[in-house]
């Protein structure tokens, strides 16, 4: 059981209030994670759910009861933190099992629960070594592991990869994801790595300023941005905007930017949007289509190539469509673009995102 439901938290230190009425429900057995740049209040609220500093106000209910005030050790989580902070002197099995033996858990169970993370974390060769002659991603798997044995229903993570190199950071992310599928426990996982929060996450929650922007699932973050800040933060390159005018006439849309004129009649808006209204179009590079030879359509737009950055797998190009933007957008590797030369791209009102350039929300 790990059903977490968090009612209008405050968090405050001295006069200031990191968070603010902030409220968040997860589901038994979900995988949220939290996602925003530094100094949004992830840690804060990872240890406030986790109960390692205290609530100004509001309040924090585990499957129904009321944890707002229990004692870390009595709220049945497992936390992982960045730093492993595992005990040197002690082998991968005593670091392992010190809490239980703390807690005055018999061996028997002791041994039976190491055993099993150990197994689980494939750690059963190293169960003598100590901290100093692993690696780091042996050394953050033990600190999962020591989390493991507790047996808790709701797992707290804290940027558990971020001391770790690219590589290895991938196949422990993946282990983590597995283990997730395998436990089915409810985990809560900090991160500022868009990468991990959508390739772990069932739902992320998108943070800025200690106030969750948007709680949704990865597609709808990556594709449907409530607005113009989780547009922006993710994405790399990140989305281009582009800000203009949307002339509304008897159901027909059109969006103007600079020399930009767009039909996005087939865009859907939440509600029908004001003639003049003053909005910002987002697109992502992968979402502009570029055509290879000179085609007729409604929707395409030409432009001068002025930057072409290869990435491996795809190409990058910057091109000038209107007289004051540039916009990213990416072909496969195997065509070959230049500096200078014309090109002919599509952009489909269905894969773009419109938001009010005063509110930033979307419409
Ligand atoms: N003990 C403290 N006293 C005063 N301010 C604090 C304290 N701990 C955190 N803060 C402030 O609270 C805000 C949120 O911090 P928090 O550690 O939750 O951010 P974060 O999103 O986890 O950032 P990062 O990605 O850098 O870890 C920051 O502005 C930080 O300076
Ligand atoms: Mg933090």
């Amino acid at each position: 059981m790990g059903n977490v439901s968090i009612n209008k938290l405050d968090i405050s230190y001295d006069t200031t209030f990191i968070l603010n009425q902030l409220d968040l429900s997860i589901e038994d057995g979900e995988f949220v994670v939290l996602l925003g740049p530094s100094g949004c209040g992830k840690s804060t609220l990872l240890n406030a759910i986790g109960g390692l500093i205290d609530t100004t106000g509001g309040s924090i209910y585990f499957d129904g009861n009321d944890v707002t005030w229990a004692d870390p050790k009595d709220r049945g989580i497992g936390m992982v933190f960045q730093s492993y902070a595992l005990y040197p002197t002690m082998s991968v099995e005593k670091n392992m099992s010190f809490g239980l033996r703390i807690a005055g858990v018999d061996k028997e169970t002791i041994a039976r629960k190491v055993d099993w993370a150990a197994k689980l974390l494939q750690l059963e060769p190293l169960l003598k070594r100590k901290p100093a002659s692993l690696s780091g991603g042996q050394r953050q798997r033990v600190a999962i592991g020591r989390a493991l044995v507790r047996d808790a229903g709701i797992y707290l993570f804290d940027e558990p990869l971020s001391n770790l190199d690219a590589k290895l950071r991938t196949e422990l992310r993946l282990e983590i994801k597995k283990l997730h599928q395998k436990l089915k426990s409810t985990m809560i996982y900090v991160t500022h790595d868009q990468i991990e929060a959508l390739t772990l996450a069932d739902r992320i929650a998108v943070m800025k300023d200690g106030v969750i922007q948007q709680l949704d699932t990865p597609y709808n973050i990556y594709n449907k941005p409530d607005n113009l800040f989780v547009a922006t933060f993710l994405g790399s390159p990140s989305m281009n905007c582009l800000e203009g005018t949307l002339y509304s006439n008897g159901g027909k849309v059109t969006f103007f930017s600079a020399d930009m004129l767009l039909d996005v009649s087939d865009y859907q808006f939440m509600k029908e949007p004001d003639d003049g209204q003053h909005v910002t179009m987002g697109i992502r590079p992968e979402h502009i289509q570029t055509l290879e030879a000179d085609k007729e359509d409604a929707n395409l737009v030409s432009g001068v190539i002025e930057l072409v950055e290869p990435m491996g797998s795809e190409t990058l190009i910057w091109t000038r469509f209107t007289s004051q933007q540039t916009l990213s957008h990416s072909v496969s590797s195997e065509l070959v673009f230049a500096k200078g030369e014309r090109v002919n791209v599509k952009i489909e009102p269905s894969k773009c995102s419109f938001f009010d350039t005063e509110t930033g929300f979307r419409i």
